[in-house]
């Protein structure tokens, strides 16, 4: 089989590494594709939003299965672009997407579906919003609803903070205007952060080994947080109850309101778990692998990953 592998990340890297190991898999191609990807398949020069080029590849190359890395592509309905030229792809739908692309979307669905969640309120106008903040307990997180490269997310310790917040997302958009049409406005979670990423075909799920990502740049936990310096699997927060827990009463019903919504997922769901004193409350869904969990969740993975997302 010929495969082709959609991003430029350690999570790219970490996934064509994989997928070259399977004896199905005679080609990889990466577009753009990095350093790394270069020495275990091939790079094409195409961007990863670039979705003419990428279908056109795809025929003219013979390609018989693409994996789609980044949110940005998925979100974009690049799955459901390539299905229209009859190409296998994997990842959800545009619509499916929306539970990483539109974070109201996602806590609204979490709202329905019974899972656990901070608190939160959704404001459309920064007038509300301004006034619900003078009246809470601090911190609380003020959030852009569209995707914003990570950056839409802000923690206020005081009510000059959530203004200030209200005030960068829905007047300046500096986030852009779509990400800052509505704001979502929550109870800060305390406790670690935990990657749980699940195979999903619709109704089927199959978590994969948990991990957890340093999220400050420097040593030490010191430094600005970012999207993930590193990762590690095993990690010891992740017990066998935790895992039943969050598989139980956030990816099953998550799994089923998607399905009920006539949006099935299927792709890889990330639960992005905060592992509080009340137990495990779901901070984020992501509609993609982690970038970097990745890399140490497929270095422990015995199962052919072609296998695995071609039963997607
Ligand atoms: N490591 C965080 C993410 O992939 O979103």
């Amino acid at each position: 089989m010929k495969i082709l592998v959609i991003g430029k990340g350690g999570r790219e890297h970490a996934l064509v590494w994989k997928l070259a190991q399977s004896p199905r898999v005679t080609h990889v191609f990466c577009a753009p594709g990095n350093a790394g990807t270069a020495l275990d398949g091939v790079n094409v020069p195409i961007e990863a939003n670039d979705v003419d080029a990428l279908v056109k590849f795809a025929k003219k190359e013979g390609i018989d299965f693409t994996v789609v890395g980044p949110e940005d592509p998925l979100a974009a309905g690049m799955v459901d672009y390539f299905q229209e030229f009859g190409l296998r792809a994997f990842g959800p739908t545009r619509a499916a997407a929306q539970i990483e692309a539109s974070k109201v979307f996602a806590k609204k669905l979490m709202r329905d579906a019974d899972v656990p969640t901070a608190e939160f309120r959704v404001f459309d106008h920064p007038d509300p919003a301004r006034a619900y903040v003078q009246t809470r307990e601090y911190p609380v997180v003020v959030k852009a609803d569209g995707l914003a490269a990570g950056k839409g997310v802000i923690v206020c310790s005081n009510t000059e903070e959530a203004l200030a917040a209200i005030e960068r997302v829905m007047v300046k958009e500096e986030f852009g205007r779509a990400a800052g049409r509505q704001i979502i406005v929550e109870k800060r979670l305390e406790g670690e952060e935990l990657s749980v990423l699940a195979l999903v075909s619709g109704r089927t799920i199959v978590p994969l080994a948990p991990s957890q990502d340093h999220k400050r740049a420097f040593d030490g936990d010191t430094g600005p947080n970012t999207g993930g310096m590193g990762a590690y699997s095993p990690t010891p927060l992740a017990t066998p109850e935790l895992l039943n827990d969050i598989e139980a009463h956030a990816l099953v019903p998550t799994v089923h309101a998607m399905k009920r919504r006539r949006t099935p997922f299927r792709g890889v769901l990330y639960a992005g778990v905060i592992v509080t004193n009340q137990g495990p409350r779901i901070l984020e869904y992501n509609c993609r692998f982690g970038d970097p969990e990745t890399q140490p969740v497929l270095m422990r993975l015995k199962t052919d990953l072609c296998d695995l997302l071609l039963a997607a």
